[in-house]
């Protein structure tokens, strides 16, 4: 019999749902991490909150672990590498609790405008000074969100209904999907046509990750216009708390709504106890709704994982690289690297994605191999952890479709027998073109990028660059970057004569500064220049 440790609340009808005469649940909520470590060795199956630490240490005390289940959708808690590692399958709970966090976003914003909170303590303590309380009509107005995926599509959604203007900002997204949501592109936050100067309210719905840690930081709430609202119910560090501080004390904002802190469970008090700042302590989920609706959805698949059947929500593929014979691997690894490269030098939405491979590998392999792709190209821009469990999911819901093996356009490079192709279109037929291929069975090569031949290995820090193909450019961009002790460890250069343009793949020992990126932006020869990180 399987046995079962709870470590943090779970809705009642879960807990009935959980219990049969296959496994033993122990339901230990409060535990302590010390009792933790002390009793996880006798179970099979960990049952989590966001409030458990899954790391190493637990995940080797826990020698009997099979299962590590996530009651919730942040995943930011667990080890997922070292539980891939040893064979721990993780799954999650996404999407069920969607409705809850947009419906606190939206209760949040309203008693900001409305001032509810203030004028509740007032009638409480036997006042009545209705004119302290003239709040704002939140119809006609507009609502800026950054991340256009679950929680900010049901926002979107809600605003519509009070007859508010949604716009949103997140590059990764597909036209057809602001189209189908009624939802106004900003292809970027700052400047004149950005989402920053465009809206009233400013809500971000973004996962905590190295791109989104500080994204609105204090230039970025110096564009909103005078007076607007902040509202964070992401995640606490998306938002700089300090630069919000200093805007709100300055009258920029008019307030900030907040649900998620940088620290949780003690939040800073110059922020939560701000005059102008509507807290709550992380209760986004916290509805019987979600609680029910999170709780029996890990337990369908605790279920289903016990019984060997396939999961709804995997987090990771337990053990899968083991019988991996290494000619794959190495392919996996090539289009994993292609899949980071498109997406860090892109320049539109794609919305196909069409990859093509050596005839002699099988169908299963070559699934794989887009899996790889995919997961590549989600790196920085998923919401959560990617793996080759959800890449494909993941991948789709950016409005991309997938096929492989078809027939490839005009533009795309030379077919040889041994390389894979990867080509990222859209509706208006632009067009990016990988190609790659893997040496000795061991070694990736990046051989094309669009028309240019290069033969560059993806690994490390790059700077990426188009220029016009004249004389003095590596010598000129060698001094740049010497001069800002800048090692260069690697210069891969490709000309296309035909067009007077050249494309160089230039490896750094470390990345540049933003500030250093625009400096190198003004050298005249350079058309397009990207930092890209391999
Ligand atoms: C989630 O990631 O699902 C929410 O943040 C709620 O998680 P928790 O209720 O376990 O903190």
């Amino acid at each position: 019999m399987k046995r079962v440790l709870i470590t943090g609340n779970l809705h009642p009808h879960a807990l009935n749902e959980l219990a049969s005469e296959e496994v033993t649940v122990d339901y230990k909520p409060e535990i302590s991490r010390d009792q933790l470590l002390e009793i996880i060795g006798d179970y099979q199956v960990l049952l989590t909150r966001s409030g458990t630490t899954v790391d190493q240490h637990l995940l080797d005390q826990g020698r009997q672990l099979e299962i590590v289940a996530r009651a919730g959708v942040g995943i930011a808690n667990i080890d997922l590498e070292y539980a891939t590692k040893k064979g721990i399958l993780v799954m999650n709970a996404p999407g069920v609790n969607t409705t809850s966090a947009a419906e606190l976003t939206i209760s949040l914003l309203l008693a900001m405008v409305r001032l509810v909170p203030q004028a509740q303590l007032t009638l409480k303590q036997g006042g009545w000074d209705r004119h302290l309380f003239q709040g704002t009509e939140l119809a006609g107005k507009t609502i800026g969100l950054i991340g256009l995926g679950n929680v900010g599509r049901r926002v979107a959604q809600i605003c519509h209904g009070l007859q508010m203007n949604v716009t949103a900002y997140d590059p990764y997204l597909a036209h057809e999907i602001f189209e189908s949501l009624n939802v106004t592109r900003c292809n970027q936050l700052k400047g004149e046509h950005g989402l920053l100067g465009n809206c009233h309210i400013l809500s971000p719905h973004v996962p905590l990750n190295d791109e989104t840690k500080g994204l609105v930081s204090q230039s970025e709430l110096e564009e909103l216009r005078p007076g607007s609202w902040v509202i964070n119910t992401s995640r606490g560090g998306v938002v700089c708390e300090q630069s919000l501080i200093k805007l709100l004390d300055t009258n920029h904002l008019a307030g900030a709504a907040i649900d998620t802190w940088l620290h949780e469970p003690t939040p800073n008090p110059a922020l939560a106890n701000h005059p102008k700042v509507y807290g709550t302590p992380h209760i986004g989920a916290f509805t019987a709704e979600a609680q029910r609706k999170v709780g029996l959805a890990i337990v369908k698949q605790i279920k289903k994982a016990l019984a060997g059947e396939v999961v709804d929500h995997p987090v990771n593929i337990p053990g899968m690289h083991s019988d991996i014979p290494n000619p794959i691997r190495a392919k996996m690894v090539l289009c994993e690297k292609l899949g980071r490269l498109s997406q860090q030098i892109l320049e539109f939405q794609p919305s196909s994605l069409t990859m093509n491979f050596p005839p002699s590998l099988t169908p299963d392999e070559k699934q794989l191999l887009v899996l790889a792709f995919q997961k590549g190209f989600l790196y920085r821009v998923a919401n959560e952890f990617i793996s080759y469990a959800n890449a494909s999911t993941k991948f789709a819901a950016l409005g991309v479709t997938t096929t492989y093996d078809a027939a490839t356009s005009t533009t795309s490079p030379p077919k040889d027998v041994s390389g894979i192709t990867a080509i990222l279109t859209n509706s208006q037929a632009a067009q990016l073109s990988l190609r790659g291929i893997v040496y000795d069975d061991l070694h990736p090569r990046l051989t094309h990028l669009g028309e240019f031949a290069l033969e560059v290995t993806p690994n490390g820090h790059f700077l990426v660059f188009r220029n016009q193909d004249i004389p003095g450019v590596v010598g000129k961009v060698g001094h740049f970057l010497a001069q800002r002790d800048i090692n260069i460890d690697s210069f891969y250069l490709s000309s296309h004569n035909l067009q007077g343009q050249a494309m160089a793949m230039v490896k750094i020992h470390r990345c540049l500064a933003k500030t250093q990126l625009d400096e190198m932006k003004q050298f005249p020869f350079i058309d397009k220049l990207f930092a890209v990180d391999l």
